[in-house]
């Protein structure tokens, strides 16, 4: 049998990549810091319609706590969850991107709460979330750590919360993932999160492609999952 691409996957090397990144949203978004108004925006419509879909007693008004995983210099924090939640905790493993978190001049009333400098196959969650974001980061787990972090995930989300996965697809013409070595993660394809998902027992209630992005990109995918 061969390898599964994501066995190719080293911390250090990415952490090493993402240092030598500067702390921008060009360097967040590998070059293309133009499409970052489209996804805020598809990051928006989708929350809206899955409240909609399946309303709950916060459907409308501010979700309480949210959390962005993998937040980089947040982007994502500032730019929707601060106009979606009150408070918004971090994670992202390179300090200097921690940091700039802190400053970052957020678009909506939310603020940062608590930002752990951590990757997320290390990070276990203390509190409960209405809202565990993950963005463009979990192609830097392994296919094992990814079901571990999505099972600590489950637990930490509350009854009425979600789980948001936002990630470029593979395209592989065989249906493989892609392993790249520049910052040492991998592209999956949407049938291997499917597996994944049902390996973590945890349910796909929503999903769709981001739209509006240029030719050439990857396709992007959107997941709303729950316990
Ligand atoms: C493409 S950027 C995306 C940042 C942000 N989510 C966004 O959409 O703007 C990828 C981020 O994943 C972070 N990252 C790298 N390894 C990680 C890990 N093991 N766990 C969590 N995040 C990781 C990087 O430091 C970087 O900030």
């Amino acid at each position: 049998m061969a390898t599964s691409p994501d066995t190719n996957i080293s911390t250090s090397d990415s952490l090493k990549y993402w240092n030598s990144i500067p702390t921008t949203v060009d360097g967040m978004l590998g070059g293309y810091p133009r499409i970052s108004r489209t996804d805020l925006k598809g990051s928006a419509n989708f929350l809206a319609k899955l409240r909609r879909e399946y309303p709950s007693p916060s459907s409308n008004g501010t979700l309480k706590r949210g959390v962005d995983c993998g937040a980089g210099i947040g982007r994502v924090t500032a730019g929707f969850l601060s106009t979606v939640c009150e408070t918004i905790d971090v994670v992202e493993p390179i300090e200097k991107f921690a940091n700039e978190v802190k400053g970052a001049e957020m678009a909506g009333s939310g603020q940062v709460g608590n930002v752990y400098v951590s990757g997320l196959e290390d990070w276990v969650p203390e509190q409960q979330y209405d809202l565990i974001w993950n963005q463009w980061c979990l192609g830097h787990l392994k296919d094992k750590e990814l079901v571990e972090y999505l099972q600590r995930c489950k637990k930490a989300v509350t009854i009425d919360g979600w789980i948001v996965v936002k990630e470029n697809m593979s395209t592989n013409r065989d249906w493989e993932d892609i392993f790249d070595e520049t910052d040492s993660s991998v592209t999956r394809t949407n049938e291997k999160f499917h597996q994944l998902f049902k390996e973590a027992d945890i349910r796909c209630m929503k999903t769709e492609l981001q739209r509006g992005f240029p030719k050439g990109l990857y396709p992007v995918r959107l997941y709303a999952l729950k316990p």
